[in-house]
């Protein structure tokens, strides 16, 4: 355990960049794994997430090497062609990294297993692995709904499907897309709302013949066809808009704070924490827009802000399903109610975090409340703070609760910090770098 206390602070001023995007980081290893030959991806977020997903690829012979800082060469072999291995996949806490990797395992005529840490562990993978199974893979798990550990059992004959995704899930969209590479046919994903869509584009950059349409009453199509030459690529990462979503609304919630946080990934698909904030009265502004290897990245220039609560509609969170967390810590500073509905999601995060973020604001001295799967926050000018918050090895809700500690009254501990290393390694050190007083114990 790695306890982390942050203080109150103001005047958060500078100019910054994040780490690359985490899901555009995990596809960027496992999209060219596919393709013949070499590509090269820079801006890559060097985290323990990733480095889950690379290491785990090399155990499946695809060779990666580091090139020099955030540039990496991926040594692709074409599609099902992964090598067989004695190996257990240790995912650690990669819940994207392992869904995804199922996709490309259930494609290929080998059995993998696949492990991960406690959090991990405990998370559903029976709605990633009913839809390879529909495709002719063949799970065992000791553990109920195919929880892992688990081991899957590929092949190079799946079955084309249609599959109605029953939650609007980025992660088994891109699963079942993953595995339809393998197979002779149209795989098709219908799903409820749209999710961001980086695996379709990076997919489209890469040769693939994949089509998207809206249809008439909300719903997404995406069709694939399978058995695609990919060809290599030179992908270059943007910052990610989840990590910098921590930076934004500490520089909201202090005094006198401006930052421009360069280089930020506004897929339309992942910026509902930004809308929202804008809509709370926030002064966020994206300028520089531009097209980046094929995703629209901006620099995002935000001031303190007064603001107010607003109503998030459910249809909104599946582009800012991870930001609920620091969202919850701003609504807390808002003046009046902010009610963010349908968060039946985050129930299935690293933590339970609907439960774990509402508890962790009261002890804080919050005005919170849950009903059913809905959170009601009353926003206040100070709370007390002076506690230590449980992370629950989930690394938003450490980020949060240091974020909000910057503005209580009383300092806010954590009570570990360690698993901040999955997605954002460098947070600690650039909220220092930017003013925010925080100390290690
Ligand atoms: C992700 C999709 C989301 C998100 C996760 C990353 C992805 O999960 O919470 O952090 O990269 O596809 P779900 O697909 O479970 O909503």
């Amino acid at each position: 355990m790695r306890p982390c206390t942050s203080l109150r602070s103001s005047q958060l001023k500078a100019v910054i960049d994040v780490p690359g995007d985490k899901s555009i980081s995990h596809r960027s290893l496992l999209i060219t794994s596919q393709a013949k030959g070499i590509s090269f991806v820079s801006g890559l977020l060097e985290s323990d997430d990733v480095f889950a997903t690379m290491e785990a690829l090399r155990l499946l012979g695809i060779d990666i090497v580091k090139l020099s800082d955030e540039r990496w060469q991926i040594t692709g072999k074409g599609i099902s062609a992964f090598k067989q291995t004695t190996e257990i996949l240790d995912m650690r806490n990669t819940g994207t990294g392992s869904r995804l990797l199922l996709g490309l395992a259930a494609g290929s005529a080998i059995a993998t297993s696949f492990t991960g840490d406690e959090s991990l562990k405990k998370r559903p993978m029976g709605r990633i692995l009913e839809p390879l199974k529909l495709m002719g893979a063949k799970v065992l798990s000791a553990v109920e709904n195919d929880k892992m550990p688990l081991t899957i059992l590929g092949s190079v004959d799946l079955k084309p499907i249609e599959y109605e995704l029953p939650v609007a899930s980025a992660q088994i969209k891109s699963a079942i897309l993953f595995a339809g590479l393998s197979v002779a046919g149209k795989t098709i994903v219908i799903e409820p709302h749209p999710t961001r869509d980086h695996s379709e584009k990076m997919l489209v950059g890469l040769g693939a013949d994949i089509k998207t349409e809206e249809l008439a009453d909300g719903k997404v199509k995406i069709t694939l066809c399978g058995r695609p030459e990919l060809n290599p690529a030179n992908i270059i990462v943007p910052g990610d808009p989840s990590s910098a979503a921590f930076l934004v609304v500490a520089a909201l919630i202090t005094k006198d704070s401006e930052l421009l946080i360069k280089n930020i990934c506004i897929n339309k698909h992942r910026i509902g924490l930004y809308i929202t904030l804008k809509e709370m009265g926030a002064n966020i502004e994206f300028v520089n827009k531009r097209i980046v290897a094929g995703e629209e990245v901006a620099d995002i220039k935000v001031r303190s802000s007064k603001l107010h609560g607003v109503i998030v509609p459910e249809e909104r969170a599946p582009a800012m399903i991870d930001e609920y967390p620091i969202l919850a810590v701003a609504a807390s500073f808002a003046e009046g109610e902010t009610v963010m509905l349908g968060l039946a999601e985050l129930k299935v995060k690293e933590s339970n975090r609907l439960e774990v973020v509402a508890n962790n604001l009261l002890a804080c001295g919050s005005k919170v409340k849950v009903i059913g799967d809905d959170l009601y926050i009353t926003g206040q000018d100070k709370i007390k703070g002076g506690v230590t918050v449980k992370t629950f090895m989930d690394h938003r809700i450490a980020m949060s609760f240091l974020v909000m500690g910057l503005v209580t009254e009383q300092a806010i501990t954590v009570d570990d910090i360690s698993m901040i290393d999955t997605s954002f390694p460098t947070f600690i050190t650039l909220i220092q770098n930017i003013g925010g007083s925080i100390n290690l114990a």
